[in-house]
């Protein structure tokens, strides 16, 4: 058993995800995703918005008729007929968590729900109180947190939790948060709230400025025990924090982040493939873990350097994220080192220094044309080299 604290890890990829536009999956397809996210290790998975569409009550009932040992979770806005659905489509699950909000932000009271801060305190205990006559486990989220007033929310945050939340969530809704003062916000709020022992809490990032991932981990630091994220980084708009930086980065930097997930991380590459093949929103190729060159070595500095230390250019194995086989990328940034080393892997050697050479100077025109060079077109160019092979 490890000593180490828990970091849990909340997946919303077929929620939050979902909403991106383009991105609507069947029930079928995110019944496969779901059982994925189970076997990838998440703790809680957001199924879907029970009340928004038909679609999405059978996918929340069917996904929670199979998964086992994740949580299956549900949302719905502080309204009971939201709450009823919720409860409906996840009366199969084993381990279920109901997650309502309400918006807490004055430009989100004000102009969206028109409603007074207190009125706004009330819908949220009303939701939470009737939601807990039905489900132990509770999440409440303030929407747009990331733009409220620390005080107003640590008050909502008290009286929530007092009514029966066990998980509060505080979204960077819109993006706008940045990572220094966020973990301060989320410091502040948390501190400000006399009850906190009795509820976890978690933070929502949305990637608006390209910060989610970091705005998440600067709520780790500030206190925060549960992330919110998605396959990819899929999501409304520019999406929310991808689950597989989020991990790799309390994985890689264990010195700074102490504690451990449920994550089977070498599942990342194979999940992530499969949400983008379901969607067809394509892996840009410098996506970090997932994109097919995150780990892809052309310069030759840095093969030569890879080559002799993995290490030096390195801060994570490949194969420990689910990727395999080659990652040193033979184009024309490429050295005599790289070039001979995988040449060895062939199993060619050159009987003769100029050979080598001659074989070197060719790869280097071939490469000069194209994206890299694949094993198939060097040992085609070998064969009229002087070369010989094993056998
Ligand atoms: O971004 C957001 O605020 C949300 C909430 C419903 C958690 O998705
Ligand atoms: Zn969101």
């Amino acid at each position: 058993m490890s000593s180490k604290e828990r970091l849990i890890i909340f997946d919303t990829t077929l929620r939050d995800g979902e909403q991106s536009p383009g991105a609507t999956m069947s029930v079928s397809e995110k019944i496969e995703l779901a059982l994925e996210l189970e076997l990838l290790g998440v703790d809680v998975i957001e199924a879907g918005f029970p009340i928004a569409s038909p679609g999405d009550f059978r996918a929340v009932k069917e996904i929670s008729k199979v998964i086992k040992s994740s949580r299956v979770c549900g949302l719905a806005r502080a309204k009971r007929t939201d709450i009823d659905a919720a409860i409906e489509s996840l009366a199969g699950s084993q381990q279920k968590r109901l997650h309502t909000f309400i918006a807490t932000s004055p430009i989100h009271m004000t102009h969206k729900l028109k409603m007074s801060p207190e009125k706004v305190i009330e819908a949220a205990v009303d939701a939470v109180k009737y939601a807990r006559g039905f489900i132990d486990d509770i999440e409440f989220s303030a929407e747009d947190g990331g733009r409220s007033e620390p005080m107003f929310l640590a008050e909502l945050i008290e009286q929530v939790i007092k009514a029966g939340a066990t998980t509060i969530n505080i979204p960077d809704t819109v993006g706008y948060c940045v990572p220094h003062q966020f973990g301060a916000f989320i410091k502040q709020v948390i501190s400000n709230v006399s009850n906190r022992e009795q509820a976890v809490f978690s933070v929502h990032c949305h990637n608006d400025l390209g910060l989610a991932t970091a705005n998440s981990l600067a709520a780790i630091e500030a206190g925060a025990r549960q992330i919110e994220c998605t396959i990819n980084g899929l999501g409304e708009r520019a999406g929310n924090a991808a689950l597989e930086e989020v991990v790799m980065a309390v994985n890689t930097r264990q010195d700074l982040f102490p504690l451990e997930t449920n994550i089977d991380a070498k599942r990342l590459v194979g999940i992530s493939q499969r949400v983008s093949e379901i969607t067809g929103f394509a892996v840009q190729p410098n996506k970090s873990i997932v994109g097919r060159n995150a780990f892809a070595h052309e310069a030759g500095i840095h093969q030569d350097g890879i080559l002799k230390h993995r290490e030096t250019y390195e801060i994570m194995r490949a194969e420990d994220v689910g990727w395999s086989g080659e990652q040193i990328v033979l184009g024309k940034h490429s050295g005599r080192n790289a070039f001979m080393n995988r040449l060895a892997k062939l199993g060619i050697h050159f009987e003769s220094k100029e050979g080598f050479e001659a074989a070197f100077s060719q790869f280097k025109r071939v490469a000069d044309q194209g994206r890299g060079v694949t094993d198939q077109q060097l040992r085609m160019f070998l064969d009229k080299a002087t070369v010989s092979v094993d056998v």
